[in-house]
């Protein structure tokens, strides 16, 4: 079945399942590779993505239930962001493979000039790092916020 799908701003034609998650139809049909698949399962945020304007786990939603709500993934922030620009100051990254979603839920948290406190960022990062990145990422959330 065709769905039409708006992402980073561009409509698009996809031709799938309607239960695929949107995590494949980005990676797969779109081409998006930023957004990473890990545990398929809602739990560890690789896949984390925009939708309609809420931070959202793509491999835990159907293309069909997309609907008209904009998507909106990592590639969409283009490399210069405030929050990209901290993580590399900062020097966030080891492996890597967690942080394009952990990005794009800091940049929900940091929308708007907002300043999150040290307690709204622990309850909103709940993405997984294995490599154990958590205080440098709430050292770059600081920093891209104006706190630092
Ligand atoms: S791959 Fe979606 S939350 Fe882990
Ligand atoms: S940097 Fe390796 S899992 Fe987060």
């Amino acid at each position: 079945m065709t769905f039409s799908i708006k992402v980073n701003g561009s409509q698009h034609s996809v031709d799938v399942d309607g239960d695929t998650p949107l995590l494949w139809v980005l990676r797969d049909n779109l081409g998006l590779t930023g957004t990473k698949y890990g545990c398929d399962a809602g739990l560890c945020g690789a896949c984390t993505i925009h939708l309609g304007g809420v931070v959202t786990r793509s491999c835990g939603v159907a293309v069909q239930d997309a609907g008209d709500r904009e998507i909106v993934t990592i590639e969409a922030l283009g490399g210069s962001h405030p929050l990209q620009d901290a993580w590399v100051e900062k020097d966030v990254s080891q492996c890597g493979y967690c942080q394009a979603g952990q990005i794009m839920t800091a940049a929900a948290l940091v929308a708007n000039g907002a300043k999150p406190t040290d307690a709204e960022i622990d309850a909103a990062m709940t993405n997984i790092c294995r490599c154990g990145t958590y205080n440098r990422i709430r050292a770059a959330i600081k920093r891209a916020s104006g706190q630092v």
